[in-house]
């Protein structure tokens, strides 16, 4: 189901420099938030760049898996100012909601709850994001409310 749109990936992205990291975002959304240790080996073939090396990156950095994950990928933000605003409250409200803790999936698939650094946007901490949106200010409240939107 995906070794058609891996094929239209590693058009885009062969012989590219820096192109891996794309590409394997992409691939990623393609794989429903995650690499699929044989896509990522397709992938790594069609760019021409060692298996060892991609399956580097993919465990190196937050922003990929090599696990299964939900259809929304929340993160919360631990560094050290939205620490202080109250990221922890922020986690241990997400895990009771979600019924899962960090690391963790959702029994139904829909949502992962991961945790990150800085977001960029320490001005309306505590934040977080879920997939490519993010979310300030949170309280108890908004939470909820974010989490429906998504449920
Ligand atoms: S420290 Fe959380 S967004 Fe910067």
């Amino acid at each position: 189901m995906w070794e058609e749109g891996i094929r239209e990936i590693v058009e885009r992205y062969r012989g590219l420099h820096g192109g891996l990291i794309p590409a394997m975002h992409e691939l990623q959304r393609l794989c429903g938030n995650y690499l699929p240790e044989e896509a990522l080996r397709e992938l790594a073939e069609g760019l021409q760049v060692p298996f060892n090396q991609a399956y580097g990156v993919a465990t190196f950095y937050t922003m990929f898996s090599v696990t299964p994950r939900g259809q929304n990928i929340i993160r919360v933000c631990e560094s050290p100012p939205c620490h202080l605003m109250g990221a922890q409250s922020i986690i241990e409200i997400l895990e009771d909601e979600l019924g899962v803790g960090v690391g963790e999936t959702t029994p139904d698939g829909r949502f992962t709850l991961e945790l990150t650094s800085c977001i960029g946007v320490c001005g309306v901490a505590p934040a977080m994001m879920i997939n490519e949106e993010v979310y300030g200010n949170l309280t108890p409240d908004r939470i909820l409310k974010i989490l429906n939107k998504h449920r």
